[in-house]
Parts: C-alpha cells; sequence; structure tokens
C-alpha cells in the first residue's frame, strides 16, 4: 500500500506540518526481502541503524531476526532499549567506530558487544580500558565508491577503517593485547551502482580470502553495506533477489580460503528504509525574483520543512522527488526553487549541479496551503535532523498496512531544547 493523498492531509491536521510518516507495510516487505535474500545457510543481515534509529524500526528488525551495526555508545544504546540482546554469542549488537567517544567504550564493555575498530589505536585503548573479549577490525581495502565523494568509504582519501597494508602490524598488536581477531569488515561505498556494487563485494571477498592466514580466529567477515536507492527513477529500484547468488559467491571465496565455516554478514541501512518515508511540509508562501545582472530571477515555493529536517540536498546535492498534493503535473508545470524556513540562503531543497547551484524543479505551481511532499526520506532523514535555529525536530508517524496510524515521535518543544542548559561550575 502506498499513502494516499487524503491520508497525508488528515495527518497533517493531525500532527501538525513539517512530519516524517513510514509506510510500516513497505519497511516490513524490504525487511523481508533482505531476510529471503539472506536465507541461505552461513549469511547474516545487519541493519545500519544510523539510516534510521526510531525504536518502532529497530524492534522491527529485532523481531526480524535482523543483527545491528551501531555507531555510538548511544545508538548501541537505542539498540538495547528496542530489545536487541547484549553479548556478543552471538554479537547481535556490532559496534563499528573510528573513534570511542563519550561513553562508547563503557557501552561495549558493560554489554559485551562486539567492538568493530577502524583506526589502530583503538586496540590499545580497548586493552587500556580492561576489555579482554573478540574484536573485529574495519578495513579500509584502498577501492570503493560513493554516491558521492564525501560518501566514498575506502581509498585513500577515506578516513574509514584500517589501511590494508597496515593489517599486520594490526594483527600483532592485537594479538599482543590479548584480543582475538573473530571479523574482518569492510564498507566500500554508500550506494554506488549496482555493477559496481557486484565487482567491489567480489573483489573484497577475494582480499578477505587472502587475510585469512593472518588471522586463525576468525570466524565471520562483513561485506558492508551499500545497496542502491534510486532517488530519481522511483519506479526502477534495485531488487535483491539476484544479490543472494552475489553473496554466496562471495561467502563460497571466503569459506574455501578458510577451510571452515565463516559466517558472511552485511549490513545495508539505506535498503531496508528509504522510500518507505515521506517528509510532508505546507506551503506557506509562493514569491519571485527578477533576472539581473548578477543571474535569472526565479519561483520560490516558501515550505516549512527545511535542512534541519532533510539535509541530504543542502549537504551533497541529493535528489528526493518532490509532488504537490492535489497538483497533477499533466495540468502543467513550471520551474519552482523549494526553500525552507531557516536562516540560510542554502536551505534549499532543489539544488544540483557541479556546484550545488538552484536547480529548479519543473513542478505545477503551488499556492499557500497547499502540502508539498518530499519522496525516498526514509534513510538518513530525520536521522540526519538537527536543532539549528532551535526549531526542534518535526514528528514522526507510522503507518500500518491497514491503514492505522501512529506517533512515533512527537514535536520537540522549546523545554526538549533547553533540557541539556545548565549552569553549573566546574571545578577546577
Ligand atoms: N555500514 C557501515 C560501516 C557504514 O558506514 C554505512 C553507511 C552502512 C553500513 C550503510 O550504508 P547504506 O546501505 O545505508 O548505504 N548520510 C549519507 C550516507 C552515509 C552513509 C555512511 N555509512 C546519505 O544520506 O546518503
Amino acid at each position: 500500500m502506498s499513502l494516499s493523498d487524503s491520508l497525508l492531509r488528515k495527518l497533517a491536521d493531525q500532527v501538525g506540518t513539517p512530519f516524517w510518516v513510514y509506510d510500516g507495510g513497505l519497511i516490513r516487505q524490504r525487511i523481508a526481502d533482505i531476510k529471503a535474500m539472506t536465507a541461505a545457510p552461513g549469511l547474516q543481515a545487519r541493519f545500519a541503524m544510523k539510516a534510521c534509529p526510531a525504536t518502532k524500526i529497530l524492534a522491527e528488525m529485532n523481531a526480524a531476526g535482523i543483527w545491528i551495526d551501531a555507531v555510538s555508545g548511544n545508538e548501541a544504546l537505542r539498540a538495547l532499549h528496542a530489545g536487541h540482546p547484549a553479548g556478543n554469542t552471538p554479537p547481535v549488537i556490532c559496534f563499528t567506530a573510528d573513534v570511542f567517544r563519550d561513553n562508547a567504550l563503557e557501552v561495549v564493555l558493560k554489554h559485551g558487544l562486539l567492538p568493530n575498530i577502524g583506526s589502530p589505536a583503538m586496540i590499545d585503548q580497548l586493552a587500556a580500558a580492561g576489555y579482554k573479549g573478540p574484536i573485529s577490525i574495519r578495513i579500509n581495502p584502498g577501492f570503493g565508491h560513493g554516491h558521492v565523494n564525501t560518501c566514498d568509504t575506502g581509498g585513500p582519501s577515506s578516513k574509514h577503517g584500517i589501511w590494508h597494508e597496515d593489517l599486520k602490524a594490526t594483527a600483532a598488536a592485537a594479538e599482543k593485547a590479548g584480543l582475538d581477531v573473530v571479523m574482518l569488515h569492510s564498507h566500500i561505498g554508500s550506494g554506488p551502482k549496482i555493477q559496481e556494487l557486484h565487482d567491489n563485494l567480489t573483489r573484497l571477498a577475494g582480499e578477505f580470502a587472502a587475510l585469512i592466514p593472518l588471522f586463525p580466529k576468525l570466524t565471520a567477515v562483513s561485506l558492508g553495506g551499500g545497496i542502491p536507492h534510486n532517488y530519481r527513477e522511483r519506479d526502477k529500484q534495485t531488487t535483491v533477489a539476484p544479490l543472494a547468488e552475489l553473496f554466496a559467491r562471495c561467502r563460497e571465496i571466503i569459506v574455501k580460503a578458510a577451510g571452515r565455516e565463516i559466517r558472511v554478514e552485511i549490513e545495508p541501512g539505506r535498503y531496508y528504509v528509504a522510500p518507505s518515508c515521506t517528509l510532508v511540509t505546507r506551503v506557506h508562501d509562493v514569491k519571485r525574483t527578477q533576472s539581473n545582472a548578477k543571474g535569472s530571477g526565479a519561483t520560490f515555493a516558501m515550505v516549512d520543512a527545511g535542512f534541519v529536517d532533510l539535509v541530504r540536498p543542502a549537504m551533497y546535492g541529493s535528489y528526493h522527488h518532490i509532488e504537490i498534493l492535489g497538483k497533477d503535473p499533466a495540468q502543467g508545470t513550471e520551474p519552482i526553487v523549494v526553500a525552507g524556513p531557516l536562516c540560510e540562503s542554502g536551505d534549499v531543497f532543489t539544488r544540483g549541479g557541479a556546484d550545488e547551484e538552484l536547480n529548479p524543479r519543473q513542478l505545477p505551481r503551488p499556492e499557500i496551503g497547499d502540502l508539498l511532499v518530499l519522496r525516498d526520506a526514509g534513510a538518513y532523514g530525520y536521522a540526519m535532523s538537527s536543532n539549528y535555529n532551535s526549531i526542534g525536530r518535526a514528528p514522526q508517524v507510522w503507518v500500518n498496512a491497514d491503514g492505522s496510524a501512529e506517533l512515533i515521535s512527537r514535536r520537540e518543544t522549546i523545554e526538549d531544547i533547553l533540557k541539556p542548559e545548565t549552569s553549573a561550575p566546574i571545578a577546577l
């Protein structure tokens, strides 16, 4: 079921705009796709929860037996709060990080989580904190591909993981610290094209296979996430069923090299949630600038969501499909810039091009009061929202397959924003 315009209108009346709305049936379908794709023995799927850490969604993952990839102490605590079990037998929550910040070490130790270290000194840091369990190593294999350069997670310009040529030294350091390396991990791109995913993962499986003699205690490898989502051509999505063969082939390469059972994991984030969520906003004005010597004039649809809600267009020039409810593009369109409420000229959802300049979208002319929706906002949408301009995060709504709806997080208030402020003296 996709969410009808009339449902979105009713929800807007109930919870106000802007708000996020998730199609629960679609999320369950996506979970089922991944479960089917990893159904063969020796394969395990995780959810990279950074994509969408709402308790409701984490609980769905837990119910389906999808494990978790967490990147902060608080993400791990959110996964525990949603019901995912602690401990490393099996390591349901894997803690992947480049830096142990805040409560990270404490959470890893207290809950016995599997740390997946992305930087060599983390071995000593774990040992110094008294950690005695198994570890995983995140490798930068020297290649990879993201949807934009800032999302490229493998190669010389990537900050992630331990450079592949440093692994001998890392293996020796782990042994010296008495930490068994039970997993090797790599995430080589978020959102590459599907063929690149095939090529990269096959190559990665070969690299892992070659590393097995260095890590005799190995029981698992993780091929990371990165199943692409097509934000522009929404009806042309990756069918994941054929990826089952790719993962089975990768597993074969690794198990053959090891001569024993090795679990092969994947950890998509975007795939589970990207298409399920719509950010619903209201048009507050439609105004124009005129062309002059500096540039061309534009028509601006001023909406109540901004990059504090959905930052992807401002941050990466990402495309999100836009519709104006009740207005049919077949009746005529014109170039419209969709801009938000923030005191930032970059608070524009229609961006693109090499310099990420204004990129007006062909849309029906909106009117004040219309609902304007941004599609495919489920991955890195609410998750990356902020409190800039002290606006407060917008509420999240979950709609079940039977059309019933549930508020899964309310709109943040001024009290929420002021909560961390104190005037506590610091003893120096
Ligand atoms: N595993 C690791 C270790 C990762 O770093 C990531 C994403 C994933 C899995 C999941 O990748 P996915 O399947 O979702 O592509 N904010 C950006 C994406 C950054 C992703 C960072 N790591 C965006 O909005 O596109």
